[in-house]
């Protein structure tokens, strides 16, 4: 298996930063839904997000992602929680999505829209949406101005794109969306769902790749990310962005 799913794996609470009472918040400034949406929840992951919005919502959910095992927990989820007739996993990728134009009252995505590229993400995505429907992503952000050189190196060579706040304002409002809302999602929903357990799970694979140099050499390289937030967290964190598509 790639170390990279043995580190996010399926067992985490969830495979990004976020929290329920921010999924929440964001689901809050949906004023205008139609009492049973039709969501899209692209890069689903395991589904903290997804099951949330069922119970917010009395909508029907398509979880899309392309990783098998978080699919299966969900699945599994799903199933206990007797949301069956009203969530569907589907492994697909998000670089290939092919729906219909304006099928969806909602398409949400937190913490994964970067992955088929932000911009490009507003851009396209407001095809399978229906007049008056939203488009919620969480995204990674700059919060400052002025910003540590070491964080600022190490972000750009991870994500080169990376914006701040106020210029991804700028480009949601040039793609021709109306903005809602926006907020910072708190530190604790990095540590509480993400870094604690990831940490966790790291501690055991260099236990188990005790003998294995190359992976061990990997493994640091997780750790320093948390480190990073650990030491700059006031400059950086996901922002949720609430957009309704004219
Ligand atoms: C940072 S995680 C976010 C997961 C979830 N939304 C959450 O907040 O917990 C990104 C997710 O995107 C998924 N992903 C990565 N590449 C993808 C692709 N090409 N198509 C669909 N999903 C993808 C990963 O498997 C992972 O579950």
């Amino acid at each position: 298996m790639d170390l990279i799913y043995e580190v996010f794996n399926a067992d985490l609470p969830r495979q990004g930063p976020g929290d329920n009472e921010s999924t929440k918040k964001a689901f809050s400034y949906l004023t205008e839904l139609p009492s049973e949406p039709c969501i899209l929840d692209v890069g689903c992951g395991n589904g903290m997000p997804t099951l949330e919005l069922a119970r917010l919502s009395n909508g029907r959910i398509l979880a899309l992602d392309n990783h098998q095992p978080y699919l299966d927990v969900l699945n599994n989820k799903i199933k206990i929680m007797n949301f069956s007739h009203r969530i569907t996993t589907r492994n697909q990728s998000m670089l290939n999505m092919k729906f219909d134009a304006n099928k969806f009252d909602v398409i949400w995505s937190e913490g994964a829209a970067y992955i088929y590229g932000f911009e490009k993400a507003l851009e396209d995505w407001q095809f399978f949406l229906k007049e008056k429907g939203y488009l919620v992503f969480s995204e990674l952000c700059w919060f400052k101005e002025k910003i540590p050189k070491e964080i600022y190196d190490y972000l750009m060579s991870e994500y080169p794109v990376m914006k701040n706040v106020e210029e991804n304002i700028t480009l949601i409002k040039s793609k021709g969306l109306d903005l809602i809302f926006h907020f910072n999602i708190p530190e604790s929903s990095w540590w509480d769902n993400l870094y604690i357990p990831l940490e966790k799970n790291i501690q055991k694979l260099h236990k188990k790749y005790k003998n294995d140099n190359e992976t061990l050499d990997q493994l640091k390289l997780f750790s320093l990310e948390i480190e990073m937030f650990r030491k700059y967290s006031e400059y950086y964190g996901y922002t949720f962005f609430i957009m309704l598509h004219q």
